[in-house]
């Protein structure tokens, strides 16, 4: 086998075998297959596709690149969700310690920033102490201790993706839908949950703009995880607006603790919810109850407890940037947009992303909104403030977010996007 003839397949609209694809992610893996190479077959796979059974098996051989992880020895069922990524998305804060207090293992292996889009890690990682890498070992032990863990994929877990994603973020080739279907599935299917709801997001802020390519990829995802006998849901969910109130790593979390003590935004709250409760169905959990676990206070403890069991102090005071900038309402009237892509690239450039892979990030930066669609404002009240440590940063985020809001007219009718667009099952 040679990676000029897999290339070559492809290039010329061909289906690819069994055997080519597990020569080509096996020996791309071990070095064999150059970047070179590897990024030409990732350009054709984004020009020309996979079909159904191309991309089982490109999935099923980046699982065999690495370790499975085996969970069987916990009491609790496990429930997993993954985000396809989003601005102000820091559903899984709540979310984890919310579905391990009503009962499931949440083993959540979570990632970085990606461009505009924020990162769980690089939130968690604002607060004193926390660890987000832990070996197989101490992952098991924070699991099994708390019902929840939030970390790092270990090396390795799927190593073929690990590479294979580096080389797609700099050759152009990340929105290919087979790619990110196998690459996200690659990791959830190795990590060993018995069930795993997908949050979709469609919108400017997202990935997949459109519902039919949210659908797309939603449907390839759902397909892949119930043919490897996960337990698999798949909601769509708006990401034309950020969700709650804050975009960035230590905002977030003051945000996530809100939710947790029982307040927080009505969006934050929703969507935080509606997984739960796919989470602890699919877990096999029906009679469970989420919104109680919310308010009683039993998913703070769980919070809590699997933030001190990582190293991090709960109680500690979370970083704030040293510098602010407000941007007040242009006019008055109704907020009708306030446009997610606009407000992450801002939250990006004011250093709460990167601008290469080692760079640091800061922990106060970024975005808090003051009012969301729908709402009332009044000429020259606050819409946006600005947190950074750096404020030279100030006026490249303000170019961002220049354009990214509409006030109408007072009395302008204004309908709210839902939160949940859709569910694939
Ligand atoms: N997240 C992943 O893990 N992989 C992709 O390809 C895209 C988003």
């Amino acid at each position: 086998m040679d990676a000029i003839s897999v290339i070559r397949t492809k290039r010329d609209r061909g289906e690819l075998s069994d055997e080519q694809i597990d020569w080509v992610i096996d020996a791309y893996t071990r070095g064999e297959v150059a970047d070179e190479q590897m990024s030409a077959l990732a350009m054709a796979i984004l020009l020309n596709g996979m079909n159904r059974s191309e991309i089982a098996r490109w999935t099923a051989a980046m699982i065999a690149s690495g370790e499975r992880m085996d969970f069987s020895s916990l009491s609790r069922p496990t429930a997993d969700k993954h985000s396809t990524g989003g601005v102000g998305d820091k559903i899984t804060l709540p979310l984890a310690p919310l579905v391990a207090a009503c009962g499931a293992a949440v083993p959540q292996l979570s990632g970085r920033g990606l461009g505009h889009t924020g990162g769980t890690l690089d939130k968690l990682e604002s607060i004193p102490g926390w660890r987000a890498l832990l070996s197989n070992e101490e992952m098991l032990s924070v699991l099994d201790g708390t019902g929840a863990v939030i970390c790092a994929a270990g090396d390795g877990l799927a190593p073929a993706d690990k590479k294979l994603y580096a080389l797609r973020d700099v050759t152009g080739t990340v929105e290919a839908i087979p790619l990110i279907a196998s690459s996200i599935m690659s990791k959830k299917i190795a990590e060993g949950t018995g069930s795993l709801v997908l949050d979709v997001k469609v919108g400017t802020g997202a990935f997949m703009k459109t519902l039919d390519d949210a659908r797309e990829l939603a449907r390839t995802m759902v397909g892949l995880g119930t043919d490897s006998g996960v337990r698999t849901v798949a909601l769509l969910t708006d990401m034309s607006t950020p969700l709650g109130l804050t975009a960035g790593n230590a905002l977030e979390v003051r945000e996530s603790v809100e939710v947790l003590a029982g307040g927080g935004p009505a969006d934050v709250v929703e969507l935080t919810l509606a997984l739960a409760r796919e989470m602890l169905d699919a877990a096999g959990l029906k009679d469970a109850d989420p919104a109680k676990a919310l308010a009683d206070g039993s998913a703070m403890d769980v919070w809590r407890r699997m933030i001190a069991a990582q190293g991090g102090d709960p109680d500690a005071e979370l970083p704030v940037a040293r510098e602010r900038h407000v941007v007040n309402a242009p006019a008055s009237g109704v907020l009708t947009r306030l446009d997610a892509y606009g407000i992450g690239v801002a939250a990006w450039r004011l250093g709460a992303g990167r601008a290469r892979k080692e760079d640091p990030v800061q922990a106060g930066a970024g975005v808090e909104l003051h009012a969301r669609p729908g709402d009332r404002v009044t000429e020259g009240q606050p819409l946006l403030t600005l947190h950074t440590d750096t404020p030279d940063r100030f006026d490249y985020a303000l170019q961002a977010v220049e354009g990214s809001y509409d006030v109408a007219p007072e009395g302008t009718e204004f309908t709210a996007t839902p939160v949940v667009l859709e569910r694939i099952a």
